[in-house]
């Protein structure tokens, strides 16, 4: 906006990640910024006062008193807050998932599209984490050669009963849209559709309530592939302890395993293609280096993300995690979900419409109750992946 020297920002939603925006932006963490107003249907307002309460996102949208606001209401709402938001002319940095499901998501980057002078940006803040910048920068410079394997088990997302019990729209199809996939995972399947780019097709096997009583996925087993016929696998659970997180990137030059807070890259000497064609004995195998990749070991900052944010608005800067891109991620889950629900690989991109409609089915014959407690109090922080 022009002459704009400080953003007026405004935070939608006040439960767990809407309070930790609320937090560093009150303590200055983000230049440039004021928190001015918060908006929260149930959560208590009291303690924002003296900023501007409002009991409802669209009041908040509509007060005047914002220029930008960061929605981080249940997933459902990213999709009308954030719709509302732009058309009153106000700058969007959605939660993820960006939307629940895809057909949300191109509803909300179409009113993008049609007010783009807006900044809209998604929190994928590890995207900023040292260790998934140096594998990205590794597949970029041409070291790993030409990627034909990716494996990521992410079964760290441990949660317990009462996680799923704390809040009513958790773990439903009608309130959340999914499980897993769509309130952990975005993070990952970010970051793997950031490294690799989308696959042409996957194949899910998702198990709905597993290890807790809910109707949504927590355990998942899926086949990726992509068109050059690179193949993967991305496993999650948040029902297994202890969990396992490590990504592992197969390469014609090398693999590059991350796991344990390492990065550990097995360099072939020669691309192994070139070396299975060229060598004239059965058991020969390339000759490998092993490489340690140092990395600074920095745990991803949303506030980061809501710098590059206010940065964008205020001066152009590139986003970071622009809010179209988080389209992939919410597809991905869809993919997975509707490839297990339909008992076939899914072809992308995702037909939008037929998984709405499939989702929309799931709600009408939902026949869950949940059962929601009050859950003490706790460093909600913890929950950041490690
Ligand atoms: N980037 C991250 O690391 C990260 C971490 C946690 C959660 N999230 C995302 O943030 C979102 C919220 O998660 P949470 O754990 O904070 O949930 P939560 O249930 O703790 O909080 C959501 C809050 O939104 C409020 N709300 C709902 N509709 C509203 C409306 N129309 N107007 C105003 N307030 C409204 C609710 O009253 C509630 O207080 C989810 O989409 C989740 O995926 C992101």
């Amino acid at each position: 906006m022009a002459g704009m020297t400080n953003v007026r920002m405004g935070i939608i939603g006040l439960g767990n990640i809407g309070k930790y925006h609320a937090d560093y932006l009150r303590n200055g963490k983000v230049n440039r910024c004021e928190l001015t107003a918060v908006a929260d249907a149930f959560a208590p307002l009291e303690p924002y006062r003296p900023l501007k309460t409002f009991p409802d996102g669209a009041e908040l949208i509509a007060s005047g008193e914002v220029d930008a606001v960061i929605v981080a209401t249940p997933h459902y709402q990213h999709t009308t807050l954030g719709i509302a938001a732009l058309e009153a002319g106000l700058h969007v940095m959605v939660e993820k998932p960006i939307s629940v499901h895809k057909a949300d998501a191109e509803r909300l980057i179409a009113t993008h599209a049609r007010h783009p002078q807006r900044v809209f940006g998604a929190m994928f803040q590890l995207r900023t984490e040292p260790r998934y910048v140096k594998l990205k920068h590794l597949i970029a410079s041409g070291e790993l050669g030409e990627l034909v394997r990716v494996s990521w088990i992410m079964t760290d997302w441990f949660r317990t009963e009462a996680y799923y019990a704390s809040g009513g729209w958790r773990a439903t199809w009608k309130g959340e849209g999914g499980g897993v996939l769509l309130n952990q995972c975005p993070h990952n399947l970010d970051i793997l559709q950031w490294l690799c780019g989308m696959p042409a097709r996957v194949r899910g096997f998702c198990q709905l309530g597993r290890y807790h009583g809910i109707e949504v996925e927590d355990n998942v087993t899926a086949y990726w592939e992509w068109a050059s016929g690179a193949s993967g696998v991305f496993v999650t659970s948040t029902g297994e302890a202890p969990g396992t997180n490590r990504l592992e990137l197969c390469g014609t030059r090398g693999k590059v395993v991350l796991e344990n807070n390492r990065i550990a890259f097995t360099r072939n000497q020669v691309d192994m293609v070139e070396y299975s064609r060229t060598a004239k004995t059965g058991f020969a195998r390339p000759e490998v280096w092993h490489v340690e990749i140092p990395f600074e070991n920095a745990p991803a900052q949303h506030s980061t993300l809501t710098q590059n944010f206010v940065d964008a608005i205020l001066d152009g800067a590139p986003l970071i995690a622009p809010g179209a891109e988080g389209m992939n991620s919410v597809e991905l889950a869809n993919a997975m979900l509707f490839s297990s629900l339909t008992n076939a690989t899914v072809p992308l991109p995702l037909d939008g419409a037929a998984y709405e409609h499939k989702l929309l089915q799931l709600i009408a014959e939902s026949k869950f109750e949940k059962k929601v407690i009050a859950v003490s109090s706790e460093d909600f922080t913890k929950s950041f992946v490690r």
